[in-house]
C-alpha cells in the first residue's frame, strides 16, 4: 500500500519534470515553405543566412525581445525576424532565439524561407522581403483536452477579453505589441490570456491580424479550457490558469499550489495548418505529419501524459 503510494508520488514528479521540460524546449510546430525556392550548399544564399543566424544567436542584446535584419546583396539577401513572447526574460529569450536558429535549419535543409515557433518565442528568414507586412499563414492552432461545462458563457467572456487585449496589444507602438489580462465568470471562473504582434506591423495590421486569429476560435477551441491561433504576425492564447509571467504580481517563487510563470498548463493539444476547418476535429486524433503539403496534423506532446497530468495537477 504504502509502495503503492511512493510511486505513484515519483510518478508524479517524474510526470511533473516531464511536463516543465517539454514546456521549456519543445518546439510547437515548424514549416518548411517548399514552393518558395531552395539554396545550394556553400552557395552566397547559405553564407548569408549563416552570418544572420549567427549573429542572432550571438546577440545578448535584443531589444524589447524583437529582432528583425536583412544580409547579403541581391539576389542573395536574407531576411530574418525573431520574436520573444513579451513576458519572457532576456536570457530565456536569448537561449530560446539561439534553439530557434539550430533547430530550423535542421528541420528545413536548403529551404530558403522557413518558419519555427516555440513557447517562447519564433523565429522565420526568407529570401523575400516581409518586415512590415502583416501574414497570417502559416498558422496552427493549439487547444486543451479539458472542455468547459458552460461553454456558451465561456467563450462570450473570452471573445470580450480578446478584443479588450487586442486593442491594448494593437496600440503598443513599434516596440512592444503585447497584452496579457483575465477576466472572470460570475466570479467562480477566471480566464487568462495573452495576445502578441510582431511589433512592426501597424496598429491597424496587427488588429487585423488578432481579428483573423480569434476569428478561429470556433474552429480551434470553441468550448475547450484552453487554446491558442498562432500565425507569422500574431498570436494569442488562453487559459483557465494563468500561464504568463505577471509583471505586476511581486512574488515570482511559485508555490506548490500554483503554476509556475514558466510551466505548462497541462493537456495543451496540437492543431494543424492551414487549417480546412472541417478537418479540425483531426487535431484529436495522434497523427503525424501529413506529407501532402497543406494539411498537418502534429501530435509532439503524449495525449496520455498529458491527460494524466491533467487530472493530477491539484498535487502541484
Ligand atoms: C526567392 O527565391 C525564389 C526561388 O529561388 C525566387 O523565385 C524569388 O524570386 C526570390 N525572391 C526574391 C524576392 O528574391
Ligand atoms: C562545401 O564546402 C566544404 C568546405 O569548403 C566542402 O568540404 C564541401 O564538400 C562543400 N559541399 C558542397 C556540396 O559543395
Ligand atoms: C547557443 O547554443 C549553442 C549550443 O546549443 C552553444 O554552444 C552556444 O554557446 C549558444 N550561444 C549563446 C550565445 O548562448
Ligand atoms: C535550449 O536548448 C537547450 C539544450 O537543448 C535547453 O536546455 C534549453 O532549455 C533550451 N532553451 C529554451 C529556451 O528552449
Ligand atoms: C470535449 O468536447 C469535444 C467536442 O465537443 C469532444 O470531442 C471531446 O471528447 C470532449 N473532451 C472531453 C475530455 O470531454
Ligand atoms: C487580473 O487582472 C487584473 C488587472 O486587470 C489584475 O489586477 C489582477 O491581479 C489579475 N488577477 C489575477 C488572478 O491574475
Ligand atoms: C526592423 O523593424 C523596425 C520596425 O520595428 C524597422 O524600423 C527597421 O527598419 C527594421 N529593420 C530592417 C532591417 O528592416
Ligand atoms: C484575414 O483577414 C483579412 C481581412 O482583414 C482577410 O482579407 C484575409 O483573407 C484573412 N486571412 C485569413 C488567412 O483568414
Amino acid at each position: 500500500m504504502a509502495s503503492s503510494r511512493l510511486l505513484f508520488f515519483l510518478c508524479s514528479i517524474l510526470l511533473h519534470s516531464v511536463s516543465l521540460t517539454i514546456a521549456q524546449q519543445t518546439m510547437l510546430y515548424h514549416f518548411c515553405s517548399n514552393d518558395k525556392g531552395i539554396f545550394t550548399s556553400n552557395s552566397t544564399y547559405q553564407a548569408n543566412l549563416n552570418h544572420l543566424l549567427s549573429s542572432l544567436s550571438s546577440n545578448t542584446h535584443i531589444d524589447n525581445g524583437f529582432y528583425n535584419a536583412s544580409y547579403g546583396e541581391t539576389p542573395d539577401t536574407v531576411n530574418a525576424m525573431a520574436l520573444c513572447r513579451g513576458d519572457t526574460k532576456p536570457e530565456s529569450c536569448q537561449s530560446c532565439i539561439n534553439n530557434s536558429t539550430q533547430e530550423l535549419t535542421k528541420f528545413c535543409p536548403n529551404k530558403k524561407e522557413a518558419f519555427i515557433w516555440y513557447d517562447a518565442c519564433m523565429l522565420r528568414y526568407s529570401n523575400r522581403s516581409f518586415f512590415g507586412n502583416m501574414e497570417f499563414g502559416p498558422y496552427f492552432w493549439m487547444y486543451n483536452l479539458e472542455n468547459v461545462t458552460n461553454a456558451n458563457q465561456f467563450i462570450h467572456v473570452l471573445k470580450d477579453l480578446l478584443d479588450d487585449l487586442q486593442e491594448k496589444a494593437a496600440s503598443g507602438g513599434s516596440l512592444r505589441k503585447f497584452a496579457t489580462g483575465n477576466a472572470t465568470i460570475q466570479s467562480s471562473q477566471t480566464i487568462y490570456a495573452l495576445v502578441q504582434c510582431t511589433p512592426d506591423l501597424s496598429k491597424r495590421e496587427c488588429s487585423n491580424c488578432l481579428t483573423n486569429a480569434s476569428g478561429l476560435l470556433p474552429a480551434c477551441c470553441g468550448g475547450r479550457k484552453g487554446g491558442r491561433v498562432v500565425s507569422p504576425s500574431c498570436n494569442f492564447r488562453y487559459e483557465t490558469e494563468r500561464f504568463y509571467d505577471d509583471p505586476t504580481a511581486n512574488a515570482p517563487t511559485p508555490s506548490p499550489s500554483q503554476p509556475s510563470p514558466t510551466s505548462q498548463p497541462p493537456a495543451s493539444q496540437e492543431g494543424l495548418i492551414p487549417p480546412p476547418p472541417q478537418a479540425a476535429n483531426t487535431a484529436t486524433q495522434k497523427g503525424k505529419e501529413n506529407s501532402k503539403s497543406g494539411t498537418f496534423v502534429l501530435i509532439l506532446v503524449p495525449l496520455l501524459i498529458l491527460q494524466y497530468l491533467s487530472s493530477l495537477s491539484g498535487l502541484f
